[in-house]
């Protein structure tokens, strides 16, 4: 379709959708959600002369997933944000059913966006391919077309290519799968973002000592976190086990040490990145003061997704809260932004004694510290419960499509508890990061209380957190 005739579909749907989207109880209150349709992945997530930018994924015409648009909004502290112009919509033949997603980097001052050009055929099949767009000075983005046509030797499920300088080169890492079949990353490298060479494959099934480990890897980004690298990648296609890859797929992380010469990327186990029930295609950044930061995706794919009940609402999904990442003893930690401290109303409430005791707090849009020695339990709306017995944390929660209650684990010694919620999300981070669980849940909208429960003794630090305006 021409890039006029979706642009009139956008404006329908923004001037039908906002009002409707406004009333829902479910609507977010200081996290970035779609003003209309679908969001998912986080793209193109850059700093640019002081400004943060984030790009995502968006069907802004349906509730769905299809032929996705670029969004960009970008804010000057990782709290306010402003709209920007639409960055990317599919309206050429390489990426008509989908400007799928992709990253930014800064090449001579500009915001240079690759993404994947997505392309279906009516026989079943596909192919992509990694297209490059310039920032230009009005804010809004040409397009220069495809760079790298499918490489041989995969389906046509390449795509979501994170790309970064070091010693003077770019190098991209891009999701493939392989003709058998086969999750892998693969590594290219080029002198200008146009001429790009396939160097190889670095991490995968069948490679670095893993057996067999998915069928599709999606959005790798690969960074360095002082002498070390790190990949997160987002494997299809692991079986459930008891207590770890119990969503429908999985997102999480290797630690190695990438070798640029020799195209090699030896690495450590699989460690999961979330262990909540909504957590995909995470991306990261690093700042100028020199954190690495990342924003992930609320949501994941097929599974409850498109069951919520903000689908009637006419939005769905939403962005985690921008983290701090950090690697402590080989472990990669999250913790929430400092710049959202802005949020807290004053002091908050400072309470300390037997979690039985604990007063009433309200949920709906809080932040909640606490410091545990014993065993207790929160009830969260009762709609999602914390439980904690010395040797296991368990988030439990009702199920909004199957009404069933489904259980996430985590095992270790429990010290602190850092408890961020929204009026549809809850981002659990244990022990200062090292450990976390993400969620959406849907409570009903009168009930807005957490509860304690327990004989032993708890410190609790609770906030009001207050609304954020997207301008
Ligand atoms: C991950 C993903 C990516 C793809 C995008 C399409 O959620 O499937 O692999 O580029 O979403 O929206």
């Amino acid at each position: 379709m021409s890039e006029v005739s979706l642009l009139k579909q956008l404006a329908r749907s923004l001037m039908t959708g906002q009002l409707i989207a406004a009333t829902d109880p479910y609507r977010l209150h200081w996290h970035l959600a779609p003003v209309v349709g679908l969001m998912n992945d986080p793209n193109g997530f850059i700093q640019s002369h002081d400004r943060y930018h984030l790009f995502y994924q968006w069907n802004p015409l349906a509730c769905r997933h299809g032929a996705k648009w670029w969004g960009h909004v970008s804010s000057d502290d990782l709290v306010h944000w402003r709209h920007e112009p639409v960055a990317l919509l599919p309206s050429e033949e390489y990426e008509v059913n989908g400007c799928y997603s992709g990253s930014a980097v800064l090449n001579d001052g500009k915001i240079t966006l690759i993404y994947t050009g997505n392309v279906k055929y009516a026989n079943g099949s596909r192919t992509a391919y990694q297209c490059v767009a310039t920032e230009k000075s009005d804010g809004t983005y040409e397009k220069q077309g495809p760079v790298i046509l499918l490489p041989e030797g995969y389906t046509g499920h390449v795509r979501d290519p994170k790309v970064w300088q070091h010693d003077g080169m770019w190098y991209m890492v891009l999701a493939a799968q392989s003709l058998n079949l086969k999750g892998k990353v693969l590594l290219y490298r080029s002198a200008d973002l146009q001429q790009w060479e396939l160097r190889g494959e670095i991490a995968g099934t069948h490679l670095n000592g893993l057996k067999e480990f998915g069928y599709m890897w999606e959005c790798p980004d690969l960074f360095a976190m002082g002498d070390q690298d790190v990949l997160l990648c987002c494997p299809q296609g692991l079986a459930a086990e008891k207590y770890q890859y119990l969503n429908l797929y999985q997102c999480g992380y290797f630690v190695g040490k990438l070798d640029y010469e020799q195209t090699r990327f030896p690495h450590g186990e699989f460690h999961e990145l979330d262990l909540g029930f909504e957590f995909y295609a995470p991306q990261t950044t690093q700042t100028a003061d020199g954190r690495r930061l990342l924003f992930g995706w609320l949501g994941l794919p097929d599974d409850n997704e498109l069951a919520q009940p903000t689908v009637q609402y006419g939005w769905v999904d939403c962005m985690t809260c921008p983290r701090e990442l950090t690697l402590r003893n080989g472990i990669l930690c999250q913790q929430p932004v400092k710049e959202l401290q802005q949020l807290r109303q004053g002091n908050g409430v400072v309470w300390q004694g037997v979690a039985d005791d604990a007063p009433e707090l309200t949920a709906l849009s809080a932040e909640l510290m606490l410091n545990v020695d014993a065993p207790f339990s929160l009830s969260l709306r009762d709609n999602a419960w914390l439980n904690w017995d010395g040797n296991c944390l368990t988030l439990t929660r009702r199920n909004w499509r199957t009404e069933e209650l489904e259980t996430r684990y985590w095992f270790g010694a429990l010290r602190s508890l850092q408890l961020l919620l929204d009026s549809s999300s809850l981002e659990l981070f244990i022990n200062d990061g090292e450990a976390c669980m993400t969620a959406r849940y849907f409570p009903d909208p009168q009930k807005q209380t957490l509860r304690f429960s327990g004989q032993g003794t708890l410190s609790i630090h609770h906030w009001l957190l207050s609304a954020c305006v997207i301008e």
